[in-house]
């Protein structure tokens, strides 16, 4: 029986304990198994190469993003690094213009000490797409909606002009999950997850994931996975199966917030931009909406120059000022010395990541308490 995505999170990977009939995935707490001979393992080695919680778990991401393999990591760059790890020396990238600084970062000092150099493109220009697409370009690596700005890209039309000249297409869902936005549906090659934010959902597991369709691909996955062994432990996976059965009433809740909250900053007088796909006036409105089931929970807003965003910061009482996002809480951050640090400020000033700008992650709380608390906020940072 194929079933829905809310069914699917509660019910997909593997149901349970078939030994005991326990509902839930037992932790596998343990780093070796008996052999009962030489040669005769009972198909479980070691947990750096495999541990039945987390192959539950990988099991359970590749149903939800409608893709044949999923992999586990240790924490969303761990992911990436695998994933970044399928290139060599003298291969390109085009990466999106805004990105988790820490993807920026990994291309930037660690991948391309090794040759395996990115163009930083705005990858929701499809002309500016294909013109970056040179024989040396081997994928191109998206976020959509992008961190911090939230800018869209076209999943579709990416993987269509990149597929014509044999080049592969990743996409980092974190900020919609695959309960909002599917990227394999849509084309692409590989997906990649910060499992830490909406998929834990809790803000007390670091986690990261990879899905792909392709057999040869996930070999090669599985091998790197194995040989670079950034993998997630035992209790972390139950804890990302548990926090996963909830995403979807999660994340209603986060997008109805989330609209909500858009729109009253969108006609605050203090509020000088909005960036949010879920609302009419966002650039991306209509590729988000034609692409995925939802806006997500991510917005990001700058304020008018006779207030102070340190004090903005200092006036938050329930809004938490903290790196990460996707928790039940809401937490506030300031990407250019926060998550975005990393990128160097002339690049950061050209994308549009300014001193003024502020990133919200929309919880799951009582929406008026959430506006409340950024009105007074505000109103305590006016110069
Ligand atoms: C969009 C995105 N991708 C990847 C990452 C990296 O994930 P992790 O912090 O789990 O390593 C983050 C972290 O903030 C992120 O926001």
């Amino acid at each position: 029986m194929a079933l829905n995505i809310n069914s699917l999170l509660i019910h997909g990977g593997i149901d349970g304990d078939e030994t005991t009939g326990a509902v839930n995935v037992p932790i596998y707490q343990t780093s070796t198994y008996k052999q009962d001979g030489l040669g005769e393992d009972r198909g479980w080695e070691y947990s750096r190469t495999g541990n039945p919680t987390r192959a539950a778990l990988e099991k359970l991401i590749a149903d939800l993003e409608n893709g044949k393999y999923g992999l586990a990591f240790a924490s969303g760059l761990a992911a990436i690094s695998t994933v970044l790890s399928l290139f060599e020396s003298g291969d390109k990238l085009v990466v999106s213009d805004n990105i988790y600084g820490g993807t920026f970062r990994i291309l930037d000092n660690v991948f391309k000490n090794f040759n395996i150099t990115y163009e930083i493109v705005n990858t929701s220009d499809i002309e500016a797409v294909k013109a970056a697409l040179t024989d040396e370009v081997k994928a191109v690596y998206i976020e959509t909606p992008a961190n911090p700005l939230l800018t869209i890209t076209d999943i579709k039309a990416v993987s269509d002009v990149a597929h014509e000249k044999g080049k592969k297409v990743i996409v980092d869902n974190t900020f919609l999950t695959p309960y909002l936005q599917r990227p394999l549906n849509l084309g692409a090659d590989i997906v990649v997850h910060s499992g830490t934010k909406y998929l834990g959902g809790h803000s007390d597991v670091v986690s990261g994931f990879i899905i792909v369709n392709d057999k040869e691909t996930a070999d090669r996955l599985y091998y790197l996975q194995n040989a670079i062994g950034g993998v997630l432990g035992p209790f972390d996976s139950f804890l990302m199966i548990r926090g996963i059965k909830t995403l979807g009433v999660r994340m209603d809740r986060h997008v109805e917030n989330a609209l909500k909250v858009a729109k009253h900053l969108e006609s605050h007088s203090a509020v000088t931009k909005v960036y949010y796909p879920g609302l009419l006036s966002s650039p991306g409105y209509e590729v988000n909406k034609k692409q995925t089931d939802g806006p997500g929970a991510m917005i990001s807003f700058e304020l008018g120059d006779e207030y102070d965003v340190k004090k903005f910061f200092k006036g938050l009482k329930l809004v938490t000022l903290a790196e990460s996002l996707g928790g039940v809480e809401s937490l506030v951050c300031h990407p250019a010395s926060m998550t975005h640090a990393a990128i160097p400020k002339e690049i950061r000033d050209e994308v549009g990541i300014t001193e003024g700008l502020i990133r919200l992650s929309v919880g799951i709380e009582n929406v008026n308490d959430i506006i409340e608390d950024i009105d007074s906020a505000i109103a305590f940072a006016k110069r």
